[in-house]
């Protein structure tokens, strides 16, 4: 059994921006079914939806700052979840990252600084918990220095790095190392300096014992300079110690046959159950009802990564095809203001909410038909994943995650069994609209229609498999 401290800034139910959460919340209840003995430690931000009891668990001393650790589970789990409590860093309005104005926190590397540190003295049984972990596994820039201030521990733990997302590094002006205390021999080019800044995400990249991503098509991607940000020569160099491990899901939360937010529950044997589902969505919606039109969809942060722009430019194309739209998301003020705009033109077709919603998020999953993620990149991506396991048929681009669990459907991998989606490779504008074309081609044949729904559907995303490859991460370590 490995003790494991897993670090992370979101875990799903307590707080989640993005599929980081959903993961860190997932993974560790994995691992513990595996009889591991795995405890998460999380900043008390003010929005934590916490449901457990609350235990003060001692008072840690770094750089002149007073930090309770507080202790709850994850839950309806027996997971151990340790709260870094600083009241002026983290109970505050607002999400981990911005301000309820939507700006970022101006104190972030002062913030997540202090996380990581407290994560180092929990690591090293200087908080007197009682409980040395083995390994300690961050995930992203914002625990990016806990590897970095372990390497020069004497009888550390073992480290592992995730990257979940390498847009986001965690770059601030030079003074946050006078500021954070960043020890001398951390800062140089080679170490956690990138171009006159501290970069935290270096933290993880260069001294991390082992360094894994969401996928193994984006382990190799993030090793040539499209994907790597000027990290692809170190990432190149770290190949041997780099490795892609796809995410799982959580099957629970995420399975038709037993989902409490939809109208109507089905299985790949009542399939024709969906369809209730569909107009429950057409309605909630605001669309003409109507079972025979091709349902398209989309959930997610409406930025550039997610190649929303592409689906801007292809939207007056598609409202010459009989088919309907429903967005949810937010994020980019330019696009959200283009998709209503849009959705105001055709009001009969398109349908979008801005914001974010959990409930609404698997009404649109059990009532499309289609879900569009034409990505620029996706290190896994999770929308095409919960799609799959309801039966609506992803249009991905071939990257990343993405790549990774969708099949495309062609005569022969509809013979084969394994036909789950619609895949494309060009990001333009002009490649998506041909896989539209082609998807609508295949809407139209039930026979085949209805075999890659029965396909996607028996598509196995546990976190089984994964966990399991983690774990043998860890006793390779
Ligand atoms: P990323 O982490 O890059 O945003 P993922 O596909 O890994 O992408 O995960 C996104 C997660 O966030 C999914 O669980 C998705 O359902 C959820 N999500 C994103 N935007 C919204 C929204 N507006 N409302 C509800 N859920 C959302
Ligand atoms: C990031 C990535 C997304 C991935 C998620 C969880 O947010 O953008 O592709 O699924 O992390 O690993």
């Amino acid at each position: 059994m490995k003790k494991i401290l897993f670090v992370s800034s979101e875990v799903y139910p307590l707080i989640k921006t993005g599929g980081l959460a959903d993961v860190c919340g997932s993974l560790p209840i994995a691992l513990s079914e595996l009889s591991q003995d795995i405890k998460l430690i999380l900043p008390r931000y003010q929005a934590l939806k916490i449901t457990e009891e609350v235990r003060f668990l001692c008072t840690v001393r770094v750089d002149n700052r007073n930090v309770n650790i507080l202790e709850t589970r994850l839950p309806g789990t027996q997971v151990t979840v340790f709260l870094v409590d600083y009241p002026s860093y983290f109970n505050l309005p607002g999400n981990p990252y911005v301000d309820e104005l939507g700006e970022p926190w101006s104190n972030n590397a002062e913030r997540f600084g202090l996380f990581c540190k407290i994560a180092v003295e929990v690591a090293m049984d200087r908080a007197y918990l009682d409980w040395k972990p083995d390994i300690v596994h961050c995930n992203d820039w914002q625990t990016g220095l806990v590897p970095a201030l372990l390497s020069l521990e004497h009888e550390r733990p073992k480290t592992v790095f995730t990257i979940h997302n390498m847009a986001y590094q965690g770059l601030f002006p030079k003074v946050a190392v006078y500021d954070l205390n960043i020890p001398g021999p951390l800062w140089h080019i080679a170490g956690l300096e990138f171009y006159d800044m501290l970069s935290f995400i270096k933290g993880g990249l260069v001294y991390a014992d082992y360094i894994t991503t969401v996928s193994p098509s984006y382990a190799l991607e993030i090793q040539t300079t499209e994907f790597g940000y000027g990290l692809e020569g170190l990432l190149a160099a770290r190949k041997g110690t780099l490795g892609g491990i796809i995410n799982g899901i959580d099957v629970e939360q995420w399975d038709p046959e037993i989902d409490p937010y939809i109208p109507q529950t089905y299985t790949a044997a009542t399939l024709s159950n969906k369809q209730l589902n569909k107009a429950d969505l057409q309605q909630h919606f605001a669309l003409p009802v109507n079972e025979k039109i091709p349902l398209f969809s989309l959930i997610g942060r409406l930025v550039e990564q997610k190649g929303i722009d592409l689906l801007v430019e292809c939207l007056p194309e598609m409202m010459t095809m009989n088919l309907q739209f429903v967005l949810l998301g937010n994020g980019d003020k330019a696009f959200e203001m283009q998709l209503q705009v849009l959705a105001d033109l055709y009001p009969d077709k398109i349908a979008i909410k801005i914001g974010y919603s959990e409930a609404i998020a698997h009404v649109i999953e059990a009532g499309a038909d289609i879900f569009l993620m034409p990505s620029k990149f996706e290190p896994c991506g999770l929308n095409q994943m919960y799609s799959q396991r309801y039966g609506t048929i992803p249009i991905v681009r071939k990257t990343g995650g993405l790549a990774d669990t969708v099949t495309d459907t062609l005569p022969e991998t509809l013979e084969l069994g394994t036909a789950s989606g619609v895949v494309f490779n060009e990001a333009s504008a002009g490649a998506l609209l041909e896989a539209i074309k082609r998807t609508l081609i295949l809407y139209s044949i039930p026979s085949a229609w209805k075999k890659m729904q029965v396909n996607a559907m028996s598509k196995d995303f546990s976190w089984q498999r994964s966990a399991a490859e983690y774990l043998a991460l860890y006793n390779n370590l």
